[in-house]
């Protein structure tokens, strides 16, 4: 079993769209019982809380549901437990390498390491209009396709 942790700061927009779009690659491609999908975000402000309702809406547009998905801080114990731990910024990866403990020997890195594009950041779209959650799907898109080819070719 491989077991992927996606990262944001609030665990409401960002990362519940990789876990919600990724977990449905991995799904529609009949790995469900390969790979382990989750996401934690560094801070604790929403604990517990569903997906902002912009990110739900804009993935059910596109055939995703993150309906079910609750938020949950990001812990010490998560690098016991995930072989991948990719963030969506810069801020959220320092935030991991304060956290990880100097065993860990799986992949803790940005998200879009595993896209083609230019951009390396998927932009917090907490602030903005629609237009920030339509691009966070695009760029997760983009990564979740290059992940799920870089992990089939270790199973
Ligand atoms: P996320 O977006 O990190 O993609 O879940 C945010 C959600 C909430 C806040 C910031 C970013 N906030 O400040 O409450």
């Amino acid at each position: 079993m491989i077991k992927v942790l996606f990262v944001c700061l609030g665990n409401i927009c960002r990362s519940p769209t990789a876990d919600g779009v990724f977990r449905s690659i991995v799904e529609s491609n009949g790995l469900s019982s390969s790979i382990l999908v989750d996401s934690a975000g560094t801070a604790a402000y929403h604990v517990g809380n569903p997906p902002d309702p912009r990110s739900v809406a804009a993935a059910k547009k596109r055939g995703y549901d993150l309906s079910a998905l609750r938020a949950r801080q990001a812990l010490e114990a998560d690098f016991a437990e995930f072989d991948y731990i990719l963030a969506m910024d810069s801020e959220n990866l320092a935030n991991l390498k304060a956290l990880m403990p100097d065993e860990y020997s799986g992949h803790l890195g940005l998200f879009l390491d595993f896209a083609q594009g230019q951009e390396l950041e998927v932009p917090d779209p907490y602030y903005g209009g629609d237009r920030g959650f339509e691009h966070v799907l695009d760029l997760v898109e983009a990564a979740s396709e290059g992940l799920l080819n870089q992990i089939q070719r270790k199973l």
